[in-house]
């Protein structure tokens, strides 16, 4: 496994793989670090399905708002270096700052529409920050396939509606959420939770859980809107949990649903606070086909 700091080594690396083998199919997996088995997901897919492996480590100061917890995002690098080689990664790209970002950035990747929501709306600034930091990572890349994970689902959303628009040549590969063997989606922020909040957070998981059940048994007689008060009251009935949204939309547009309509994918997104701790989760759903109640 290599590592490499600079843009231009890797370049260099990049270069001679494909100068050995033209048809050398490479997989890119960007993260900021703080490796999990939900990155690892990530990793090992691109390795079933690629020649080349690489790695990127970067917490992205575009993508935090002015008081969110870049300064004290968790960092372990012993333990992403390990993760990265049980998976197989051929080379990590491991960057400063300074390498991402010399100059101040003038020029900004901004995605409009699928933006508007969810963590667009209480993240303002954010999802720039991503796409930005994203199209800087495939340039200097240029990977056959990124792979992201569903975790992040909006970010899948803006990420390929950003390939499209833009004609990036690469192949974006959306991955299942990895879980805890308890159901709490895997998160680098996972450890800021309390004992008691890490315990209370199963709501998140479970309300979700339940919103699909509820629809499986109801089908036509629960409204989206029904849907989703049921899942804000599970989730309420946590008492540390500050709900910051639960919204059922359509995926990928990301477009209010006031009626089932044909068979789309729905998402039930939610973010909530336990403590000074955001949490994120969602699940992607048939929707019933007939549309029989209106809310
Ligand atoms: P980060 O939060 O480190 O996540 C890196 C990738 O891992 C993302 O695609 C994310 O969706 C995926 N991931 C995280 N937890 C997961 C889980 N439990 N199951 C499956 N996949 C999971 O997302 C980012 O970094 C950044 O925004 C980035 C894309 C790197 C741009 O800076």
């Amino acid at each position: 496994m290599q590592i490499v700091h600079q843009i231009e080594s890797l370049r260099q690396l990049i270069k001679a793989n494909r100068a050995a083998n033209p048809a050398v199919r490479i997989g890119f997996v960007p993260t900021m670090g703080f490796l999990h088995r939900g990155h690892a997901s990530l990793l090992e897919a691109a390795r079933k399905e690629c020649d080349v492996v690489i790695l990127s480590i970067f917490v992205n100061p575009l993508q935090f708002g002015p008081n969110e917890d870049l300064e004290r995002y968790p960092r372990d690098e012993e333990r992403d270096m390990a993760i990265a080689r049980e998976t197989g990664t051929d080379i990590v790209f491991f960057p400063q700052v300074s390498e991402m970002y010399p100059k101040p950035t003038r020029t900004m990747v901004s995605v409009s529409g699928v933006t508007e929501r969810l963590c667009g709306a209480s993240r303002p600034g954010h999802f720039d920050g991503v796409a930005t930091v994203v199209t800087k990572l495939l340039n200097i890349v240029q990977p056959d396939k990124a792979y992201f994970g569903m975790k992040d689902a909006q970010q899948v959303a803006v990420i390929e509606q950003m390939v499209y628009d833009l004609n990036i040549p690469v192949t974006i590969v959306p991955c299942p959420i990895v879980r805890e063997e308890d159901g709490l989606a895997m998160s680098s922020r996972n450890v800021y939770l309390s004992e008691e909040e890490r315990r209370q957070a199963l709501v998140l998981s479970a309300a979700l859980e339940e919103a699909e059940s509820l629809l499986e048994a109801r089908k036509e007689t629960i409204s989206p809107e029904q849907l989703r008060q049921t899942v804000v009251r599970h989730i309420q009935s946590a008492p540390l949990a500050d709900i910051d949204y639960v919204e059922l939309l359509s995926y990928p547009d990301l477009a209010p649903v006031d009626f089932w309509g044909s068979d789309e994918r729905i998402i039930i997104a939610v973010a909530v606070r336990f403590g000074a701790t955001r949490l994120i989760d969602n699940r992607i759903l048939h929707a019933p086909v007939a549309s029989l109640s209106h809310s």
